[in-house]
C-alpha cells in the first residue's frame, strides 16, 4: 500500500460518533414514572453519567470487588482459544463498553479484527476509550454508538466485509437485568449477531455470600457514593432537592432472586422536589436502584436457550469467581 493509500484509509477509519444518547426528556419520564410507582425505583443504567462513571472504575479497583480483575485474568488466560473459536476478520460489537480495559485485550488477542462498535450509555467514557482504543489499533474501524443498549440499536455496517459479528458483552453487566429484559437483550445480541456470529459473555458466578454481599459495601465507601451520585445526578440535571445525607446506601443478598439487590433508602420521613414534581417519602422507605445477578451454569443456559442461543464454550476462573462463555445461535 502506497503512503496516500495508506492516509485514504486511516481517514475513512477516524471514529464517527453515532449519537443516540438518552435524551434529557428520556431521564425526566423515566424518573417521575419511577419515583411515583409503588415500590419507587430508578433504573441503574442512569447511574452512569460521567461522575457516575469515573466512581465505577473507582469501584473496580477496590479490595472487596474483584468481578473485574478476576475477569481480566480469566480474559487474558483463554484468549488463545477465544482466537480460535472465533477466528479472522470479527466485527466486534461491544454492549456497555465503559473504559474500554477488556476491549483492549480482545481486539489485541483476536485475528484481525476489522471493526469494533462500542454501544455505550455515556458518551465522555465513550468518545475518551474510543479514542484510545483508536490509537492502539489503527487498523481496526472505530464505530462508535452512543444509545441506551436496551433498545435495539443499529449496528453500522464496517468498511472492510467482516467475516463475522463477535458481541462482547464483559463485566457480568447481563446481571443489571431481570429475567425478562435479559431474554429480551439476548434475543437482541442473537439478532445483532445473525446465524454465523457469536458472543461473549461475562457472568459472575454464585459464591460466599459474604464475598458478594462485601463487593458492593466497600469499606472506603466508593460503591455507596457511587449508588447516591444517582441522587447528586438528578440535583443537577432535574432541579431536583435531594440532600444526600438524608438517604443511605443498602445492597444485600437476597437467596430466593440470586442477586445482590441495592437500594437508595431514606433516613427519614421527607418530601423531595423533582422536575417540579413532590415527592413523600416515609422513614426507611426504598428506592430500588439495582440488581446484580449471580449465575448458576443450570440458570444461564436456560436463558441461552429460551434466547436461541446455546454455550458452545465455557470457561471459569480458579474457584468458580467468574465465568466467560462463548455462545452461537441455537
Ligand atoms: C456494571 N455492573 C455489572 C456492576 C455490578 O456489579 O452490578 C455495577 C455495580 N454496582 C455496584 N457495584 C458495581
Amino acid at each position: 500500500m502506497n503512503l496516500l493509500d495508506t492516509r485514504l484509509q486511516r481517514a475513512t477509519l477516524t471514529p464517527t460518533l453515532l449519537d443516540l444518547c438518552p435524551t434529557p426528556d428520556d431521564l425526566r419520564g423515566d424518573v417521575l414514572a419511577g419515583l411515583a410507582s409503588t415500590p419507587k425505583t430508578l433504573s441503574s443504567k442512569y447511574f452512569y453519567d460521567a461522575r457516575g462513571s469515573e466512581l465505577f472504575e473507582a469501584i473496580t479497583r477496590q479490595p472487596e470487588y474483584d468481578l473485574t480483575r478476576v475477569e481480566i485474568a480469566l480474559l487474558q488466560d483463554v484468549m488463545p482459544q477465544v482466537r480460535d473459536a472465533v477466528g479472522g476478520d470479527a466485527h466486534v460489537v461491544e454492549y456497555g463498553s465503559g473504559s474500554g480495559r477488556k476491549t483492549q485485550l480482545l481486539l489485541a488477542g483476536l485475528d484481525s479484527p476489522v471493526a469494533y462498535t462500542p454501544v455505550e450509555i455515556s458518551r465522555e467514557m465513550l468518545l475518551a476509550s474510543t479514542q484510545r482504543l483508536a490509537q492502539a489499533f489503527p487498523d481496526v474501524q472505530m464505530l462508535p454508538v452512543c444509545a441506551d443498549f436496551t433498545q435495539p440499536v443499529p449496528v453500522p455496517p464496517s468498511l472492510m466485509p467482516a467475516a463475522r459479528s463477535l458481541v462482547f458483552f464483559p463485566g457480568s453487566t447481563l446481571g443489571n437485568f431481570d429475567d425478562v429484559q435479559s431474554l429480551d437483550l439476548l434475543r437482541a445480541m442473537r439478532e445483532t449477531m445473525g446465524d454465523d456470529g457469536a458472543a461473549l459473555i461475562g457472568l459472575d458466578l454464585v459464591k460466599d455470600v459474604a464475598d458478594m454481599e462485601a463487593a458492593y459495601n466497600d469499606a472506603a465507601g466508593v460503591t455507596a457514593e457511587f449508588t447516591l451520585n444517582l441522587l447528586a445526578r438528578l440535583n443537577r440535571e432535574l432541579d431536583a432537592d435531594f440532600h444526600l445525607d438524608a438517604f443511605a446506601h443498602r445492597a444485600v443478598w437476597s437467596a430466593r432472586n440470586s442477586r445482590i439487590e441495592t437500594s437508595i433508602v431514606s433516613r427519614r420521613a421527607q418530601v423531595v422536589h423533582v422536575a417540579g414534581h413532590a415527592f413523600a417519602f416515609d422513614a426507611d422507605e426504598a428506592i430500588a436502584v439495582e440488581i446484580s445477578h449471580k449465575y448458576t451454569d443450570a440458570y444461564f443456559d436456560d436463558l441461552a436457550r429460551r434466547a436461541g442461543l446455546r454455550v458452545v464454550r465455557r470457561w471459569n476462573a480458579p474457584a468458580s469467581r467468574f465465568g466467560l462463555r462463548l455462545l452461537e445461535s441455537a
